[in-house]
């Protein structure tokens, strides 16, 4: 229910601005602009290949009247000078159908690219925002649609006007003149046409054709609005699939597999009704066109044939002029199509403009400096942060963890613990006050230097679907076997590394889940010892542990928070009580802060909390 919605208010946002937005034209051109030559050289070579198929229909005309006539020698001659052409343009045409997709393809490879790139650095609130399957959907769909355009359709459009052009200066000048040309190297062919009034009527005849080429421009608006719809819904349906998908088991454990088909048809239905709209338009177009160029043609058969009856033109200039008519409108109704299918990637285009304009809004500083080795301490100053503009979550946090020490922060569900943890890393950008590392501003550092010295470890560990040696590698790449090992065994890990039969190289499954959850979580401390991080943070790290992997767990921890700054959130008082300093958040304000003793001696906020954890966990 919820997925209609917003998928309708999607389509409100996108409805098109009918126009040509002329920015976006040229923002798509300039894709191309790498390859200008390729595709100069491409279309000169196209604007050779249309010249030479203007000869056709010259050549066909000849041949009828030179058969007429009973004239041996012109046929040969002509019949041999079609076959030298049809060797020629199928030379061409092999060049220039691979030259285009090559471009193409590399078009799309640097599109891709450039997508790809912007997406990793975008902040994370983006794609908190955003679901995985929409944005893989216009990495894939979206940018192929694109990919047509810059190659093929602009090729087209390209040769479709050089056709037209000299095909109506051919027409005009007549078509003779073009075998005259032909001539001068000694081909001796026939260039007998009675030409008077030839170029003239056809002209007439194109401009009764010249309302087809208007038609596709007025629709185009339309298409562009059916475009976007229909690549929106296919994102919705992607993310819908890939959703369900991914989370196979909570699907199969609450047997919602009907559930999950008539959303993801539902989503399908909708992208076909959208397409069915789209081809209604398309066929209506191509129906009318159809028709005009027939009936133009019709009128122009009626006018030729009389001329033929009273002698005033042969059978074989006849020929000639119904084929170049047929060759112009060609033109005429391919500009129209390849005029919509352009329509239809600006359509694509606009999207992937918007996520390209997303901005990179925690990228540094122009002057920003790397962080130094951390030595000394971390520093919230009355810090104030929301989610969202409207809603404050934290509110006037302050508190500082020296070097070395574990501060744990600790408070109900909900008080904003996770959310102070993540402004550590600048995951997010503070409303007010200041965090600051050894008296630096966070702000005012390269991100990724203060990223590279802090670790993190989280409730839910997220492993990547490879191998164990590169899940823990992915802390440094560089690592060697032997360090690996290490890192393992410090988190308790390698024993049951071991233990597999395909032991480092065990692959572990999409997020991990070939492995229980104790095994991933020290697998993912092996990756943080590995990373040899200056502050590391332990988000619940062991909460939802049965209490065998936690002691296994939390060996592995203390070891990794040996010689390091640690803020640790946790809800085992094992671990709070050991703390240098505890932190007693609640509803985003710090209530208390002190040691253990000093807390329970308040008999505050801390001590409450202290005794009902007590009374828990010894019930348990
Ligand atoms: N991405 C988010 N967008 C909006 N609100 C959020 C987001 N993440 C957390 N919150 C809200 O911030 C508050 C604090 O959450 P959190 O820091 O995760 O609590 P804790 O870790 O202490 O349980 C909660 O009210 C939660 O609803
Ligand atoms: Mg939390």
């Amino acid at each position: 229910m919820q997925d209609s919605t917003s998928f309708e208010q999607r389509n409100k946002r996108d409805l098109p601005r009918v126009k040509i937005n002329r920015h976006s034209v040229w923002r798509l051109l300039s894709f191309a602009r790498p390859y200008w030559w390729q595709l100069l050289a491409l279309t000169l070579l196209t604007m050779l290949s249309s010249t030479l198929s203007l000869a056709y229909p010259a050549l066909t005309g000849n041949v009828i009247d030179s058969v007429i006539q009973r004239d041996v020698s012109s046929l040969q001659s002509i019949i041999l000078f079609l076959v030298g052409l049809a060797i020629i343009q199928g030379i061409m045409g092999f060049i220039q159908t691979y030259w285009t997709t090559v471009v193409g393809e590399r078009l799309l490879v640097d599109l891709r690219t450039k997508v790809y790139k912007h997406l990793q650095y975008l902040p994370l609130s983006f794609f908190l925002d955003n679901k995985t399957g929409e944005l893989l959907s216009r990495l894939t769909n979206d940018v192929t649609l694109i990919r047509t355009t810059l190659t093929s359709n602009l090729l087209g459009l390209a040769q479709n006007f050089i056709t037209l052009a000299l095909g109506l200066f051919i027409v005009i000048a007549g078509p003779n003149a073009l075998l005259a040309q032909a001539n001068q190297f000694n081909l001796h062919l026939p260039t007998t046409h009675n030409t008077a009034s030839f170029g003239p009527t056809l002209l007439v005849v194109a401009l009764i054709l010249l309302p087809i080429i208007i038609l596709p421009f007025l629709i185009s608006g339309f298409l562009r609005k059916y475009v976007k719809r229909e690549l929106a819904t296919l994102s919705e349906a992607t993310a819908a699939s890939e959703e369900s998908i991914g989370n196979a088991k909570v699907v199969k454990a609450f047997t919602r597999e009907e559930y999950e088909i008539t959303r993801y048809d539902k989503l399908v239905w909708q992208q076909f009704g959208i397409i069915l709209k789209r081809a209604r338009l398309n066929s209506a177009v191509q129906a009318v066109t159809t028709l005009l160029s027939t009936a133009g043609l019709a009128a122009f058969l009626w006018y030729g044939g009389t001329s033929v009856l009273n002698g005033s033109l042969t059978i074989g200039t006849l020929t000639t002029i119904v084929l170049y008519i047929t060759f112009l409108t060609r033109p005429f109704l391919s500009i129209g199509t390849l005029y919509s299918q352009f329509q239809i990637s600006l359509g694509a285009a606009e999207r992937i403009f918007d996520l390209l304009d997303e901005p990179v809004s925690l990228s540094d500083e122009p002057d920003a400096l790397p962080l130094p080795t951390i030595q000394d301490h971390l520093r919230f100053e009355q810090v104030s942060f929301g989610y969202t503009k409207d809603t404050e979550v934290l509110h006037d946090i302050s508190f500082e963890a020296q070097q070395g020490q574990v501060l744990a922060l600790v408070g109900p569900s909900g008080a904003g613990k996770t959310t102070i943890a993540n402004l550590i890393p600048r995951f997010f950008d503070i409303w007010n006050g200041n965090i600051t590392v050894d008296g630096y501003d966070i702000r005012h550092v390269q991100v990724k230097s203060l990223r590279e010295q802090i670790g993190i470890v989280l409730q839910e560990p997220v492993l990547f679907g490879t191998t164990i040696r590169e899940n823990i590698a992915y802390g440094r790449l560089d690592a060697t076997q032997k360090q690996i090992e290490e890192a393992a065994r410090a988190a308790n890990a390698h024993e049951f590394i071991e233990l597999l039969p395909q032991s480092y190289d065990t692959l572990v499954g999409e997020r991990g889940v070939k492995l229980s959850g104790g095994q991933r979580q020290r697998i993912a401390i092996a990756r943080a010892i590995l990373r040899d991080p200056r502050i590391l943070i332990l988000d619940e790290a062991t909460s939802s542990l049965d209490n065998e992997s936690e002691s296994l767990v939390q060996q592995a921890l203390e070891r990794l928070m040996h010689n390091r700054t640690t803020i640790v959130i946790a809800h085992r008082l094992t671990t709070i009580q050991n703390a240098d300093k505890i932190v007693v958040i609640e509803q985003g304000r710090i209530l208390e802060e002190g040691n253990h003793e000093a807390l329970l001696e308040r008999r505050g906020a801390y001590y409450r909390l202290y005794t009902r954890k007590f009374r828990e966990e010894q019930t348990v």
